[in-house]
């Protein structure tokens, strides 16, 4: 980051206003009173939260502990076992209530998993891992699909305080192999195959190649899911039924320290190897549980729905542990949104009544794609609550939501954080919040939050600049796995005592936070710094257009050029005609200085498994450059065709 560049240049200005409905306001769990409880004393304010939130086993004393910056530790006199938080303390009142609608993607394949039931799984397995020499403190990794197992499997890790690493089902085996060699994984909980899209993923198959190069992993538990064919070695490979088949209905649950590891996950950074997020105990269930319970305002008889994959931290955090730690009941599905039918996430909307669901503005860019009559297909009547997570939400996009999915009657709650925080951070709370479609609006009750230019230094409101959280969290994560330096390097190095969430973001006039993308997503045109998003929003709003994406090219004049990926509705034909229309609705909605230098129209951007679309690859194509490694794509075919439409679009740019 430069130290005298311009702080982010944000032009775009939206209006409109959603205030809380009176009926919601009246019933919220959270109100505004809390943002004055935690404003006082925040570190005794989390402390209550967590006696209130968790059983402990033995109560902690202590809050933060910042003897030793920016390794905090939270709670760290206590003592507690997860998956007790999850289960046990759960089982008198909760026992036969449904914790899971399973729902599989092959038609007719559902089950409803209880308390008691997702209990006495945990407790099989617990013993059966322990039978196999899984003790505490080993790492477990998890790569499965979206089946009950695989909260399973999490859980009795937790149970054994073994920390457990789970690996996206979509990774090659190269990604497995990797995460496995760097934590130092001795067993392995996988199954034969997942169905994804209606196609078989060979996940034993993966994992066979991957383990070649990884001697250490002594057992790999399968779970039969598919029923293919699969390779076998012998000793080390166990079938899941067969383990789980013998073994006896309790388990003791390993009680251990606040801080003890709970998992490592891995993102990526923007270079270079996966970083292993780890995560404790003690914090993060408060974290999770807390903001679960305030964002989602979760109720006895909500039916909730993350449809999230368990494999990224929002499926860890909000349809494992937050949720389970408040006993709720979720829906988990396994599948594809287009399988069979477009109509496939309504239809399950319908039949489990969900109330609350939370997704990723992708899935929301796709569905308006697909068109309106997919959802009004289905009586979507029973939810009173939306939430976006994983990106920036396009005002459209959160518009269409708000009206098509929740039929103008239900908040849309912007949740940001990241795989690091954890837990939500910055999000509206239903009852008390007046909604701005496109902001993530506050940062939570005890949760700090500034935006600073490159200096460090506060901008005043209405400025943009970089987004920091200047006071330590429960949930935060507390290293890299085995990285410490990378660590202090990566978040603690740019500014004094904050830590660096590396988005760009603006805060208005009211002090609500408009995330702007990822700082390496700032283009620099002519001096001024621009937000992809922001450009990226205003071809969104264009009645034609269902997904744009934007990066900054080099250009010997401005600097940087904006070069947009635009995907349009339905089947609606492109032209060069709509093209410079779209350019000059940018300029319109934003300013000239926002027009972007080419637009490509594709059938689709290149996106990442979980759903992120990757401005490291349009830039390397709008760059000519060598493309990196594609294999975290979702899409790889569209890249070709996207890079042949940019190299005409450079070669018209010369003339
Ligand atoms: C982005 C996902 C804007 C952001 C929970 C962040 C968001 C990164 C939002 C973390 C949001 C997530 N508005 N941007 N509501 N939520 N992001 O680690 O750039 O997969 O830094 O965690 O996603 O992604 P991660």
């Amino acid at each position: 980051m430069s130290s005298d560049g311009p702080t982010i240049t944000s032009l775009e200005l939206e209006d409109r206003r959603f205030p809380p409905p009176p009926e919601f306001a009246a019933q919220a769990n959270a109100t505004q009173e809390l943002y004055e409880q935690a404003a006082g004393d925040p570190e005794a304010f989390w402390l209550a939260r967590t006696k209130e939130l968790l059983t402990w086993e033995s109560e902690p004393t202590q809050g933060v502990d910042r003897s030793n910056p920016p390794f905090f530790t939270w709670f760290a006199d206590g003592t507690l076992n997860a998956s007790v938080q999850c289960l046990d303390r759960h089982l008198a009142a909760r026992g036969d209530q449904v914790a899971f609608h399973w729902e599989g993607e092959p038609a007719d394949e559902r089950e409803a998993v209880t308390y008691r039931d997702l209990h006495e799984r945990v407790c099989r397995l617990t013993n059966g891992l322990r039978e196999r020499g899984v003790g505490k403190s080993d790492r477990v990794a998890i790569y499965l699909g979206m089946i009950p197992e695989i909260v399973v499997a999490m859980l009795a890790c937790a149970r054994i305080g073994a920390p457990h690493t789970v690996i996206f089902g979509g990774f090659s085996p190269d990604s497995v192999r990797d995460r496995v060699l760097d934590c130092g994984v001795t067993a392995m909980i996988t199954g034969d195959g997942a169905w994804r899209g209606g196609k078989l993923v060979p996940l034993k198959a993966n994992v066979d190649a991957a383990l070649e190069g990884a001697p250490d992993v002594h057992t790999c538990v399968v779970v039969r899911r598919t029923g293919n064919e699969i390779g076998w070695v012998e000793g080390r490979d166990v079938w899941y039924h067969e383990l789980v088949e013998r073994q006896a209905t309790e388990a003791e649950p390993e009680i251990v320290d606040a801080e003890h590891p709970l998992y490592i996950l891995y993102t990526s950074g923007s270079t270079g190897k996966p970083k292993g997020i780890l995560h404790t105990t003690g914090g993060y269930l408060t974290g999770v549980a807390a903001t679960h319970r305030w964002v989602f305002d979760l109720k006895d008889d909500d039916v909730y729905w993350c449809a999230a994959d368990v494999g990224w931290v929002t499926g860890h955090s909000y349809i494992a542990y937050g949720p389970l730690a408040n006993g709720a009941t979720s829906v988990l599905y396994e599948g594809a949104p287009g399988t069979p039918d477009k109509d496939r996430w309504w239809e399950i909307i319908a039949r489990y009544k969900v109330s609350i669901l939370y997704c990723a503005p992708t899935a929301i860019r796709t569905f308006m794609k697909w068109g309106v009559e997919y959802p009004q297909r289905h009586d979507l009547t029973s939810l009173r609550l939306l939430g976006s997570v994983g990106e920036p939400i396009n005002p459209e996009a959160w518009i269409w939501y708000r009206e098509n999915i929740g039929g103008g009657r239900c908040p849309v709650v912007d949740t940001w954080w990241q795989t690091e925080t954890g837990a939500i951070m910055i999000s509206p709370l239903p009852g008390v919040t007046t909604l701005k479609p496109g902001s993530a609006t506050r940062p939570l009750p005890g949760i700090t939050a500034d935006v600073v230019d490159a200096n460090g230094q506060s901008v005043p409101l209405g400025a943009g600049g970089y987004l920091v959280l200047d006071e330590p969290w429960p949930s935060m994560l507390r290293t890299l796995y085995g990285d410490d330096d990378r660590f202090v390097a990566t978040y603690w190095s740019e500014y004094e005592g904050k830590y660096l969430a590396g988005d760009g973001c603006r805060r208005d006039e009211d002090g609500d936070y408009w995330l702007l993308g990822r700082i390496d997503d700032v283009m620099n045109v002519s001096g001024h710094r621009l937000s992809t998003i922001e450009i990226e929003s205003a071809l969104v709003d264009h009645p034609k257009v269902a997904e744009a994406a934007v990066v900054g090219r080099t250009d010997e004049t401005t600097g940087q050029a904006i070069a947009a990926f635009v995907t349009l509705k339905g089947h609606i034909a492109g032209d060069e005609a709509l093209i410079a229309e779209l350019r000059q609705h940018v300029a319109t909605k934003i300013g000239a200085i926002a027009r972007p230098k080419s637009i490509v129209l594709t059938d689709d951007l290149p996106k990442t498994r979980s759903g992120k679309i990757m401005r490291r690859l349009l830039r390397d194509i709008s760059e000519n450059r060598h493309l990196g490694d594609v294999t975290t794509l979702a899409n790889e075919d569209v890249v070709a065709d996207i890079a042949n439409q940019a190299e005409a679009a450079r070669a018209a740019d010369k003339e």
